[in-house]
C-alpha cells in the first residue's frame, strides 16, 4: 500500500496562479485555482512527507498538514521556491506562473478620466523558475514541471511537452490540456507524464486527488 511511503522526504509543491500588479488595485492573472497542486501537497503529507506548499493566490484551502508559504507575484514565487528547494528531495512546479509582468507598477490607481481611450501596457518577461531550479539542482533531487496547453491534437500536445521538457531540463513533465472547461479550476484532470527521455511513464484521468496519487506513485 501507499501508507507512509514518502516518510522522511521533503517535498516542495508550488500551486495556484501568480498575479502581476498593474496598479494598487489591479493585476494580470490566470485561471489556475491551485486545486491540482494542493491535491498533490495533501496527498504527499498523508503519505508521510514533510511538505512545503508555496501557494500563489489559492482558491482552495491549504491542508493543515503542510507548511504554507503564501505569495502573490512570479518574483515572490521565485524567491520562496528557490529558498525552499535547497533541501528538498522533490520539487513539484504545479503553479501557473505569469510569463510577463507590467514593466511599471503605477503608484496610484489608473484613472480613465486621465488616461483617455487607450491604455498601453508594456510587459516584460518574468524569470523562468523551473529553468533556474534545474540549473541549481542538488544531487538526487527530483524536479517535476507542468505543461498546461490548449493544443487539442494529442500528438501535437505530446510534441509540445517533449520540447518543453528539453527546454526546461526537469526530470518529469506533467502534460495536461487546459481551456475554458478543462484543467484549470475544475475538479477532474487528465494528464500524461513524460520522463527525461520524453517517454510516457503515466497516463491517467480522474479527480485531482486521484491524479495526485498516481503522480506521487512515480516517486517510490
Ligand atoms: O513555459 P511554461 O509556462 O509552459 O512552463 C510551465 C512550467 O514551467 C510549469 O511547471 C511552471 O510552474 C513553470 N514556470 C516557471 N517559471 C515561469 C513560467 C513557468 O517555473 N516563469
Amino acid at each position: 500500500g501507499r501508507s507512509q511511503d514518502l516518510a522522511g522526504r521533503h517535498i516542495v509543491v508550488t500551486a495556484g496562479g501568480t498575479r502581476e500588479p498593474i496598479d494598487p488595485v489591479r493585476f494580470i492573472g490566470n485561471r489556475s485555482s491551485g486545486k491540482q497542486g494542493v491535491a498533490i501537497a495533501a496527498a504527499a503529507a498523508a503519505r508521510g512527507a514533510r511538505v512545503t506548499l508555496i501557494g500563489a493566490n489559492l482558491e482552495v484551502p491549504a491542508p493543515a498538514s503542510v507548511a504554507l508559504v503564501s505569495v502573490g507575484t512570479a518574483e515572490e514565487l521565485a524567491s520562496a521556491t528557490q529558498a525552499a528547494a535547497k533541501d528538498a528531495d522533490v520539487v513539484v512546479m504545479a503553479a501557473a506562473v505569469a510569463d510577463y509582468r507590467p514593466e511599471r507598477l503605477a503608484a496610484e490607481k489608473i484613472k480613465k478620466e486621465q488616461q483617455g481611450d487607450e491604455l498601453p501596457l508594456r510587459l516584460v518577461k518574468n524569470p523562468d523558475i523551473l529553468v533556474s531550479l534545474a540549473q541549481a539542482k542538488p544531487a538526487g533531487q527530483l524536479l517535476i514541471g507542468f505543461a498546461a496547453e490548449t493544443e487539442r491534437d494529442d500528438a501535437k500536445l505530446l510534441e509540445l511537452g517533449r520540447a518543453k521538457l528539453a527546454r526546461k531540463g526537469c526530470d518529469l513533465l506533467v502534460v495536461n490540456r487546459v481551456g475554458w472547461d478543462e484543467g484549470f479550476a475544475v475538479d477532474g484532470n487528465t494528464v500524461t507524464v513524460l520522463d527525461r527521455h520524453g517517454d510516457i511513464v503515466l497516463e491517467t484521468s480522474g479527480s485531482k486527488s486521484s491524479v495526485a496519487g498516481r503522480i506521487l506513485d512515480l516517486l517510490r
